[in-house]
């Protein structure tokens, strides 16, 4: 069974312990949150204020996705906010196998993501240093925008690369995730699937999950 990981990107702020209450009820399994500092990506959005208030309001394992430049610096402080699963973008980091070994040292699970444009290759020799993988199916920055197809053929290559290194790393999928591009990057091998609009943008959150289940 994959694990869905509403991003609250595209939740209603304004009564964000609600919204958690909601999602959890409707039966997610894990809570996205995106981190972003305008500079690696355009947008700006929360902190570990955010990740602290979530881990007070909600049970769900914390999944933080760091779209930022210089992660290092700040990693320590989203572990001790309550992160379970810390990912850093290979294009951010040039130490990427220290900036790993930071987030494990929290005993948080690290993970690497990547741009669409980012090759496999980036990862081939720290696999075994990886509790997951985070295929960006859009351009990182923003909810809400198209998949991209290509993420399809990029995943079955993942999957194929974990095989050969015998990893046991979750593949995770980022970006334009509904119950239209759900199978085929399930099928391809994702068993993580970040999705925003298409729950929160929704009135019924525990329908739109179930529509992404039955459609895995
Ligand atoms: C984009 C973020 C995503 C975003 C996904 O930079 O990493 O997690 O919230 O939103 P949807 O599911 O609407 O594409
Ligand atoms: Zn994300």
């Amino acid at each position: 069974m994959g694990i869905i990981a509403p991003s609250i990107l595209s939740a209603d702020f304004t009564r964000l312990g609600e919204e958690l209450n909601q999602i959890e009820q409707a039966g997610a399994d894990w809570i996205h949150i995106d981190v972003m500092d305008g500079r690696f990506v355009p947008n700006i959005t929360y902190g570990p204020i955010i990740v602290e208030a979530c881990k007070r309001a909600s049970n769900l394992v914390l999944d933080v996705h760091l779209m930022i430049e210089k992660p290092d610096l700040i990693i320590p402080e989203f572990a001790r906010a309550g992160a379970d699963y810390i990912s850093v973008h290979a294009e951010a980091c040039p130490h990427l196998h220290r900036s790993l070994q930071l987030i494990k040292s929290f005993n948080a699970k690290a993970g690497v993501a990547l741009n669409p444009a980012t090759p496999l290759s980036t990862i081939e020799w720290i696999v075994d240093q990886l509790d997951f993988i985070l295929i960006m199916s859009v351009n990182p920055g923003f909810g809400g925008q198209k998949f991209i197809d290509t993420s399809i053929q990029k995943i079955s290559a993942l999957s194929d690369l974990l095989k050969e290194k015998k990893s046991t790393a979750i593949i995770q999928v980022d970006g334009g995730i509904n119950k239209d591009s759900i199978n085929a990057v399930s099928s391809a091998g994702a068993t993580s699937f970040v999705a925003g609009s298409a729950i929160f943008n929704t009135k019924d959150y525990a329908k739109a999950i179930l529509n992404l289940r039955q459609n895995m």
